[in-house]
This record gives C-alpha cells, structure tokens and sequence, in this order.
C-alpha cells in the first residue's frame, strides 16, 4: 500500500498523478479488486478487510484531490513562463508614419477650395487626345502643345500632361453651374533640378449661365487662395498664354523669402511664379457643346507650393523615399 502512497505523493505532472490514481482506484486498481474480493469472505474477516479498504479509498481520494491542485497550479505556473509576453521588451516606441509634404499641401488646398463651395472631381491617368489637348484648344501640330512633353502609348492614348483634361469630362457630365477642382498625378517627359516625370497638379473651374463670371471673380478668388496658403504676401497678375484660357494670366506671389527685395530663389525679381489661369475660351465651350456661358480656370503645381510653403530645396527629394525627410514633417 505504501508503494500506491509513494506514487502519488512523487507524481511529477498530471499524467503521473492519473496513472497512479488508476493503480489504486482504476477497474483494475488495487483497492478496487480488493472489494471484489469482500464476497468471498464473510463475518470478521470480511468486516477488518472492508474496514481498511474504505480508509484506505478515502486517504487515497484525499492524497490524490491535494496532489491534484498542487500539480494544476505548477504545471499553470509553467505555462505562463514558457508562453508569457514579456510587455517590458519594446522600451523603445515604434516608428510613426508622416504625412508626406505633398500631400499634406493637396490636402490643405483641397481644404481651402471645399469651403468655398468647390465639389471635388477626378479623372483617368491614362487619358485621349481630345480631352488632354484637343477639346483644351490645342488642335494637332499646333505649337503650343511642345510646351508639354508628352509620354504617349503605343495606341496613341498618352499619360495626361495635366489635369486640364478634367475640367472637359466634368463639363461633358454636367451642365452648369459648374465649381470644380480636380486634384491629381499628372505626367511629363523631363526630369532635371526642377522636374520630374511625375508630379501633381490642381485644377480649378467655375462656369456659370451668360455672363456673370469675369476677371474680377478669379483675381478674388486666387488672391484669397494664396494669402490662406503663404500669409501676407502680394500678388501679381501677369499677362501670359494658356490655349485654353483667353485672356490668360499668370499669377506671382512677392517672394516669401525675401520679402521681394530680390534674391537667389526669385532670381532678383522679387516675385515667385506660383499659378496659371485665365478667362475660359470660347473654344473650350464649344468642344462641350456649351454655350452662352462664361468661366474661369486655373491650374497649379502642387510640388512647388509644396516646396515654396516649407522651403523644400530641391525638388526631387520629394520624390526620394528619405525617411529623413518625412521625419521633418511629423
Ligand atoms: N494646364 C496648365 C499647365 O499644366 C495649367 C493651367 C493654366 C491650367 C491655366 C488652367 C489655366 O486651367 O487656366 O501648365
């Protein structure tokens, strides 16, 4: 008896404590057949036999249900070491993500145009040359289209030179009044200090019913936008070209970083070129099927005003991947 008594007080884990427990108290246990065996005796010898059985059961329950909760709780115990997280190993904080620079500058214009009532309007990457060139007023072999270098597919289809092309879709869709912007990647062949094959514009385009939109409206508007976007600076209106526009203006901010006494950045003059616009043409219109409506638009880099608003110098690092850029912008 005192071997069963052994067994179960040196059981090392559960399964030891079970196999010792059905050695006493199994169908072929010990203690188990020796009540079997009760019905072959009788008086005396049956009544001391059964005695000491039933003590013996009732130790054995007892030094097996104490055994039991110990073995539970080490083999518990166990289990936390072996599968704990240990909470204190990351003392250091992860890395944050950044708003990137650019689109941190899309978002404020965005932010600007939207509170003025402008819906936002989008369009493919991948456009046709009616709706990049053509309906914008610049008809096949027509020399304004060398001022944007284009990457043409091998169906003649091309990756947009600019987002012009949405102030036409939005045009061919809706009838006015019309108060739009148009946010998005835009694509060239050049690549030096100040270009890249890829960047991303902003258009802007209000068409109303006769003749209530003119001149005034867009120097409001602009002037507004640019005071939002640099503070107190002046702006200029300079006469210029755009095909799809007549008159066309560009539009010059007093250089942020001189204050416009002249410097490096401003090439002396003291203005930075910051946007173009202009009065729609009439040829625009009339590509749309519209008519009997005036409009203005305008159309602005969003890498330069990003590069202008946190004195980025060099173009290209927006395009790097640097984490150490937009560890600046956080
Ligand atoms: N599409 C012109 C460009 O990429 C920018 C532009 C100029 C857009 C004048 C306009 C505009 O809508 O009126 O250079």
């Amino acid at each position: 008896m005192q071997k069963f008594i052994d067994e179960i007080s040196q059981a090392k884990s559960l399964a030891e404590l079970e196999s010792a427990r059905l050695a006493l108290l199994g169908k072929k246990g010990v203690i188990t057949e020796g009540f079997s065996k009760l019905k072959e005796l009788n008086g005396d010898e049956k009544k001391a036999l059964a005695e000491s059985l039933n003590k013996a059961r009732d130790e054995a329950n007892e030094l097996l249900a104490s055994k039991k909760a110990e073995l539970e709780e080490k083999e518990a115990n166990e289990a936390l070491i072996k599968d704990g997280v240990d909470v204190s190993l990351f003392n250091e904080p992860s890395l944050r993500g950044a708003m990137h620079p650019v689109m941190a500058t899309m978002d404020k214009i965005i932010d600007y145009f939207v509170a003025q009532n402008f819906s936002v309007e989008t369009g493919p990457l991948i456009e046709d040359d009616f709706h990049n060139f053509e309906a914008l007023n610049l008809p096949k072999y027509h020399p304004a289209r060398d001022m944007q270098d284009t990457f043409y597919l091998r169906d003649f289809r091309l990756l947009r030179t600019h987002t012009s092309p949405v102030q036409i879709r939005t045009m061919q869709a809706k009838k006015p009044p019309i108060r739009m912007i148009a946010p998005g990647a835009v694509f060239r062949r050049d690549l030096d200090l100040t270009h890249t094959p890829m960047f991303h514009q902003i258009e802007g385009l209000v068409v109303e019913e006769g003749d209530k939109i003119s001149f005034a409206n867009l120097k409001d508007i602009l002037q507004n936008f640019l005071v939002y976007m640099f503070g107190d600076v002046k702006v200029r209106f300079r006469p210029s070209f755009f095909p799809f526009t007549e008159p066309s203006t560009e539009v010059d901010i007093s250089c942020i970083f001189c204050k416009g006494c002249g410097c490096r950045v401003c090439k002396q003059t003291g203005w930075l070129e910051v946007l173009g616009s202009g009065i729609v043409d009439e040829n625009v219109f009339k590509a749309v099927g519209y008519s009997g409506v005036s409009g203005y638009a305008f159309g602005l880099g969003v890498e330069r005003l990003a590069m202008l608003l946190h004195r980025i110098p060099d173009l290209r690092s927006l395009f790097e991947g640097d984490l150490r850029l937009l560890e600046q912008f956080r």
